[in-house]
């Protein structure tokens, strides 16, 4: 009797490892290696000529991945236009007139398809193109995770309620990352992305006109030159979310929280006197400890509930399903 029921625990104990397990058991760092054994060098080209040609372009192709993990996991679903049956998540409030860069992915995707036809999936050129941004404008390598497969379809509601907003505080920070099954401190460590890129008015003009407590008053009349008070005038203009080295990935985001200079509201939030503070800390004071969290979270960032198997397609045009 007592032995059966231990076998019924260890089966079990057994299945729910399994189906723990099981969302990115399959993918791979030697995914492609045989059956299209260039994959890194084309889509690395490619990223680097974009980059020459704009050097923000590398921000915002790294921005692309996280959009599209973060909503029904990396599936390459950001990347479908809107059609008859469905609504794209490219018009979804937080993508629209913000998430760029869909030309250098269907550049990539055409190199990438001359190579080797009907191989490589959107969702895992969305996954390298973001390692490659990271190494060409001086952050850390890693081997990328491959073996996702494309979504047929795409979410708009999904993408509304399922990417931060700049306006959320700490806790509300923390639930959404938790949500896709990331810690406080692969949400700050991945919030170090915003050491390279750009961000329009819209999205910080609250913060400079209405924060007083928490940002460094010369750094708010400074942003407010170029970013007028009324809603509606210079929506669009641009600021760098690191006003030290935009174009350079490296952990002045961090120098940047702790002198009250965060661009976002949720940006500040890492360092207002709540529990992210001593991680924002740690960043500062070992900037290698910056770089090997960040790479532990965009590798599991990019393990949000990949489409694998026989699971979703792999599309020949990233816009629209075969
Ligand atoms: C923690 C929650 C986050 C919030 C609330 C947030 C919010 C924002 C906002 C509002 C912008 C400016 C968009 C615009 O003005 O059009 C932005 C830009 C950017 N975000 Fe985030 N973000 C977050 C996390 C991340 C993560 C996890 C990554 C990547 C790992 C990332 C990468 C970027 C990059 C690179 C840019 C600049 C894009 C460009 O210049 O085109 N962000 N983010
Ligand atoms: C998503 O947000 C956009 C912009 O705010 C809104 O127009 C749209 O109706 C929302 N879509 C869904 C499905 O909630
Ligand atoms: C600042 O706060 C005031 C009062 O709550 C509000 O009317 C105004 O719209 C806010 N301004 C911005 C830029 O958010």
């Amino acid at each position: 009797m007592a032995s059966s029921k231990n076998n019924t625990m260890v089966f079990l104990f057994l299945l729910v490892t399994l189906l723990i397990g099981s969302s990115s058991a399959q993918l791979s760092t030697n995914f492609y290696s045989k059956s299209c054994p260039k994959l890194y060098q084309t889509i690395k080209s490619t990223v680097q000529s974009a980059i020459n040609k704009e050097t923000r372009m590398g921000a915002s192709l790294l921005r692309l991945f996280f959009h599209d993990c973060f909503v029904n996991g990396c599936d390459g679903s950001l990347l479908l236009d809107d059609t008859s049956s469905f609504t794209g998540e490219k018009r979804a409030a937080p993508n629209v007139n913000s998430v760029r860069g869909f030309e250098v992915i269907d550049n990539i995707k055409s190199a990438v398809e001359k190579a080797c036809p009907g191989i490589v999936s959107c969702a895992d050129i969305l996954a390298v193109t973001a390692r490659d941004s990271v190494v060409i404008l001086g952050g850390p390598n890693w081997n990328v995770k491959l073996g996702r497969r494309d979504a047929r379809t795409a979410s708009q509601g999904a993408a509304n309620s399922s990417i931060p907003a700049p306006t959320f505080n700490l806790n509300r920070l923390i639930s959404s990352f938790s949500a896709v099954g990331l810690s406080t401190k692969d949400m700050v460590a991945l919030s170090g992305a915003h050491t390279i890129g750009q961000a329009r008015c819209t999205t910080f003009r609250a913060r400079i006109y209405n924060e007083t407590n928490n940002i460094d008053s010369t750094f708010a009349r400074t942003r407010q030159n170029s970013c007028p008070r009324n809603s509606g005038s210079g929506d669009n203009n641009l600021a760098p979310l690191d006003l030290q080295t935009p174009s350079k990935f490296d952990n002045n985001y961090f120098k940047n929280l702790v002198n009250k200079k965060g661009l976002l509201h949720s940006d500040q939030q890492l360092f207002n006197g709540g529990s992210a503070d001593s991680i924002v800390r740690s960043y500062i004071n070992n900037p290698s400890s910056f770089n090997s969290d960040f790479v532990t979270a965009m590798i599991k960032m990019g393990d949000i509930r990949p489409l694998t198997g026989s699971n979703g397609e792999i599309r020949k045009n990233c816009r629209r399903r075969n």
